[in-house]
């Protein structure tokens, strides 16, 4: 069931399965994801407390007021407040990764852990911003179906793209559900993002990073050269999985967060 809390009047939707079991797991969504997106997984984790949020803009959050990574961060914040959770374990879905980074920078005392999963902590290359900016003219001009149509088969690695179309397609229209109004402000923040290696560096918990070995956007390299910025960094990287590890391989993905879960949980 979908629960809302209120910042600065904008709705901020989030589930809880209220577990009662110790430190609190939050999870954040992707570009044009919501929380659904952790549904292969949530099943497996629900003897642990877990909260997936709908990052502003998109499921069953309103959109923000002004775009950006500390915005969604301030939305996380204002749950986590909601449900009197002081410390927790975050783990972000690429943008959601780039959200717990700007957590973490902001909001450091309130995590035993935070995790990259399939996330970065570098701001876009000029050639990415221009694609965004792309994306942001095709969307205000009315063609948001189309943009979320062209922008999931490319996120999975071919081989499971081409045998399982249908969770694909399933992205797809949950892309589809999202507000265009929404999709934009998340383009403009993600432009605007800024680099977040120091936020790395000076973490004093422990950081989880799950790469793909086919992932185009937290590729394997940046996200190794990245764990070697952090004082204790939990690594992995799934062979043969693009940037969608909780659809082509939820049984691994269950396994790594809920040891780094427990591993946070004994720090
Ligand atoms: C995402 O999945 O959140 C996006 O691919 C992140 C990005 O475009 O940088």
């Amino acid at each position: 069931m979908k629960h809302a809390v209120l910042i600065n009047g904008r709705r901020i939707g989030y589930e809880h399965n209220e577990a009662d079991t110790g430190l609190p797991l939050v999870l954040l969504h992707g570009f044009c994801e919501d929380s659904t997106l952790w549904d292969p997984v949530a099943g497996e984790l629900r003897d642990i407390q877990v909260v997936r949020i709908d990052l502003p803009g998109f499921g069953a959050s309103d959109p923000p007021l002004s775009p950006g990574m500390e915005t969604y961060s301030d939305a996380v914040c204002a749950v986590l407040n909601e449900l009197s959770i002081d410390r927790c374990v975050l783990i972000g879905h690429s943008m959601g990764g780039y959200t717990a980074l700007a957590f973490a920078e902001k909001y450091a005392e309130r995590l035993a852990g935070f995790g990259l999963f399939h996330s970065h902590p570098y701001q876009d290359t000029e050639e990415a911003k221009e694609n965004r900016r792309r994306g942001i003219a095709m969307l205000q001009s009315g063609k948001r179906d189309l943009y979320v149509t062209q922008l999931f088969p490319g996120l999975f690695a071919s081989e499971f793209a081409v045998s399982q179309p249908d969770v694909v397609e399933q992205l797809i229209e949950q892309g589809k559900r999202q507000s265009a109004e929404g999709i934009i402000a998340a383009l403009e923040g993600m432009i605007d993002r800024k680099d977040h290696q120091h936020t790395l560096g000076s973490a004093a918990c422990p950081v989880l990073f799950l790469l793909g070995s086919e992932d185009p956007i937290a590729t394997p390299a940046r996200g190794l050269a990245a764990s070697m910025l952090t004082n204790t960094a939990d690594v992995h990287v799934l062979q043969g999985v693009g940037h969608m590890a909780m659809f082509e391989a939820p049984e691994k993905t269950v396994d790594i967060v809920r040891q780094f879960w427990d591993f946070c949980t004994r720090q």
